[in-house]
């Protein structure tokens, strides 16, 4: 998608320098800063802080930590006889980084899953061009999430496309946390029908969830719809509520970090409260995911790992002052304490329909193994 009038993809490999290329996210929407990772470190360190985020790009990311890792690995051995050159090599380099990269952000099951999958694709695989075919995988997650987010988009369009052909009227879509395309490769989730709807001339206005404490919605989601040239409209988390008791809202569309197998579904912080208002008030409730975000494996929702992050993230806030220089200022009393849980779980029961890259179904197991296994 575009910034300023440039297309991007959020995370690419740069060849000639044999480098992963992302844009950090912290810094937006006030910089706009292209960062090189060049290390299975750096990967990890750009989750953790969360210069890149949402779910598909943490797997993403991850995918291209694995590769880095291998890289380096391959720098410390001879590729010919297996002889350790190095006094200082660590043989458990891969491994010890792979599990640091796993317990970077431990609730979005995208990270586990892209570097199972690296893993698999490269225990068999040995000689010169080892690192080539680990910088391809990640590339093929890439290239697969891109065109699964496409999918998304084509198949959730019909569900706006037929509150349009009803209401004859701009479409008043809410959303939550940022689930675009700053969150994936290309396109997002949840905003991917959006934008398709948009491309289609469907007229469209988008309540954006400002979502404390980063202010996702605020930073990144609004940023990438004015950039894509979509009405949007920027909320305190708590308006949703009124909105929709108004019938300013027509339908909600969210993304999620993980969705079990039931059909119940964990995302950021606050979704599960907007999904309640949603169903008190009969707007529809869609949740939107490329496959890679199941978890086959928990049944139920309280085993989801969720992700307890600093409370500086809720007593600090950070933007540009009169001198357009970024600041980060405390809002909160010195002796205030603050709990700053990342995600919440909104059971199946609440939710309208999953929009996925293969169609749309209901949030139950029954739906979800028919679609996928
Ligand atoms: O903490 P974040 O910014 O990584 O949280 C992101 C979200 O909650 C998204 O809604 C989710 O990852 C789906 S992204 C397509």
């Amino acid at each position: 998608m575009k910034i300023e009038n440039k297309e991007y993809r959020t995370i690419w490999f740069d060849e000639a320098n044999q480098l992963v290329k992302i844009i950090d996210q912290t810094k937006l929407p006030h910089q706009f800063i292209i960062k090189d990772l060049k290390t299975v470190k750096d990967a990890i360190n750009a989750i953790k802080t969360m210069e890149v985020r949402g779910a598909p790009l943490i797997g993403a990311t991850a995918a291209y930590g694995v590769a880095l890792a291998i890289k380096e690995d391959e720098k410390d051995i001879t590729t010919n006889s297996g002889v350790c050159l190095d006094s200082e090599y660590d043989p458990n380099f891969i491994k010890k980084n792979l599990e640091d990269l796993v317990q970077s952000r431990p609730t979005a099951i995208n990270l586990k899953w892209a570097v199972d999958r690296m893993v698999k694709k490269m225990s068999d695989i040995t000689g010169s061009k080892i690192v080539d075919i680990a910088f391809k995988e990640a590339k093929d997650i890439c290239d697969e999430d891109e065109k699964f987010c496409e999918n998304i988009g084509i198949n959730g369009m019909k569900i706006i496309e037929e509150i349009y052909n009803k209401k004859k009227d701009t479409v008043n879509i809410l959303t939550h946390c940022n689930a675009g395309w700053l969150a994936t490769i290309n396109w997002g989730t949840a905003t991917s029908p959006i934008y398709h709807a948009h491309k289609k001339g469907i007229p469209i206005h988008v309540w954006v969830d400002e979502t404390r404490p980063r202010n996702q919605g605020a930073n990144l989601t609004s940023y990438e719809l004015n950039e894509e040239g979509i009405a949007n409209t920027i909320i305190a988390d708590n308006t949703g509520g009124i909105l929709m008791q108004r019938g300013d809202v027509d339908m909600c569309i969210v993304g999620t970090d993980r969705t079990l197998s039931t059909g119940d579904i964990c995302n950021k912080i606050g979704t599960y409260l907007k999904a309640l208002a949603a169903h008190d008030n009969n707007v529809p409730f869609y949740v939107a995911l490329p496959s890679s975000t199941i978890d086959w494996n928990i049944k139920n929702f309280k085993d989801i790992p969720i992700e307890e992050r600093n409370s500086e993230e809720l007593s600090h806030i950070e933007g540009i002052d009169e001198d357009n220089k970024l600041k980060k200022i405390l809002i909160y009393p010195k002796k205030s304490k603050a709990l700053n849980l990342a995600f919440d779980v909104t059971p199946a029961k609440y939710v309208t329909g999953l929009i996925t890259e293969k169609g749309i179904c209901e949030a139950s197991s029954d739906a979800l193994n028919k679609m996928f296994k």
